[in-house]
């Protein structure tokens, strides 16, 4: 698995790197999808096997819709889902349609990193707006709204990437609003909503879509395996024929009917269920263990939070820190991290960095946190 001919993420050997934001070769289904596969590849159907329809597999959206109702606490119809290879090909669809190079949009600072590239690849231009801790600041957000007019507002509503933070239920009424108002959609990227490890997170974003200016972004990435490349948007029928009608799903049908087809049987077997519970056991195992490791390593002059889903911990230490600097010294002593400058579309947050969970097991984890906490005082030593 931690091969560079097959696999994005390579570590060499001794590594701890928080920066890898992926699950570890040992969660990655094997059996589970062997079995799910199994049952679909055993009937006499082959249709899965044809080009697929635009919107993509009907008895997929059909098993989807239904586990998304119970899953997200919403009434959602397989009409209201558009199957696509994954959250970050779903983006660059939207981006592709919905917007043209020079276009404003807003994006929350931080955000994710690797949204701010295919945003980039689209020559869209980012105005960023700050986010505090019950998440993106309405008030910054109807401040800009007086000088800009944003064809879409890209945000990621639950257990953000990289703070963690979750937007609030009233602000993302207030949020709907003035997408209304000003007449802009919404990108919410809901990839973390499933994934919470106490209180569950307020109704995704998904349940909005009837104001016709919202597109929820899901992915079976972080909740079954990311090799998948299978995921869906959400949205009211309205947005969701502009999607069906693009020129490129005329000539190769809909994304993903073999994928769709297997992960229709985990969905149906109880096996993208149980896969569910094992993670965010495992993760949230982690997420305490990690936490409980930076406290107890940290000094009190680096702050972070302990979040209650997702994959990170975001960590924001005294101003004159330049994390990215640092990493020079960490990866010296075999530990590594996401620099806060990398999520920031202004150059900034130079003195955070993002940790991630989810790769490591807890033993890795402590001692990363030890290997982290010493490359800090040697940073400030150094000084
Ligand atoms: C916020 C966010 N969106 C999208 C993705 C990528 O999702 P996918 O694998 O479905 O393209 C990630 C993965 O790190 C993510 O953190």
């Amino acid at each position: 698995m931690n091969d560079p001919r097959i696999a994005q993420l390579y570590l060499p050997p001794g590594m701890i790197d928080f920066g890898a934001g992926q699950p570890s070769p040992a969660l990655l289904p094997l059996a589970l999808l062997k079995k799910a596969a199994a049952n679909r590849l055993d009937g006499n159907d082959p249709s899965f096997l044809a080009y697929g329809t635009n919107q993509g597999d009907g008895y997929f959206r059909t098993v989807l819709a239904d586990y998304l109702s119970e899953h997200y606490h919403i009434v959602a119809d397989s009409d209201q889902l558009f199957v696509t290879s994954g959250a970050s090909m779903g983006l660059d669809l939207l981006c592709t349609l919905f917007a043209r190079p020079g276009d404003t949009i807003f994006v929350e600072e931080p955000s994710y990193f690797l949204a701010l590239r295919i945003f980039a690849d689209h020559h869209l231009k980012i105005i960023s707006l700050p986010m505090d801790s019950g998440g993106l600041s309405i008030e910054a957000l109807e401040e800009n709204l007086i000088r800009h007019s944003p064809v879409f507002l890209y945000t990621i509503p639950t257990f953000h990437n990289p703070s963690s933070v979750t937007l609030g239920v009233e602000r993302r009424k207030q949020l709907v609003e003035l997408s209304l108002k000003h007449n802009f959609l919404i990108i919410a990227d809901e990839v973390y909503h499933l994934l919470n490890y106490g209180h569950e997170p307020p109704p995704p974003m998904a349940s909005l879509i009837d104001s016709n200016t919202v597109l929820s972004l899901g992915s079976f990435s972080k909740i079954l395996a990311p090799g998948l490349r299978l995921g869906w948007i959400q949205t009211a029928p309205q947005l969701l024929k502009r999607i069906n009608d693009c020129g490129f799903l005329d000539s190769g049908g809909g994304l993903n009917p073999f994928t769709s087809a297997v992960v229709r049987s985990a969905i149906e077997m109880g096996l993208q269920q149980s896969q569910l519970a094992t993670l965010k056991t495992t993760y949230a195992e982690r997420k305490t263990a990690l936490g409980k490791a930076l406290r107890e390593n940290l000094p009190n002059s680096i702050n972070f939070v302990e979040p209650d889903g997702g994959f990170f911990i975001w960590l924001v230490f005294p101003d004159k820190v330049d994390t990215k600097r640092m990493l020079v010294e960490a990866r010296q002593n075999n530990v590594g991290y996401l620099p806060g400058v990398k999520f920031s579309s202004t150059g900034k947050l130079k003195n955070c960095a993002r940790l991630s969970f989810s790769y490591f097991d807890v033993p890795e984890l402590e001692e990363g946190a030890r290997r982290l906490a010493d490359v800090f005082k040697t940073y400030m030593n150094d000084k």
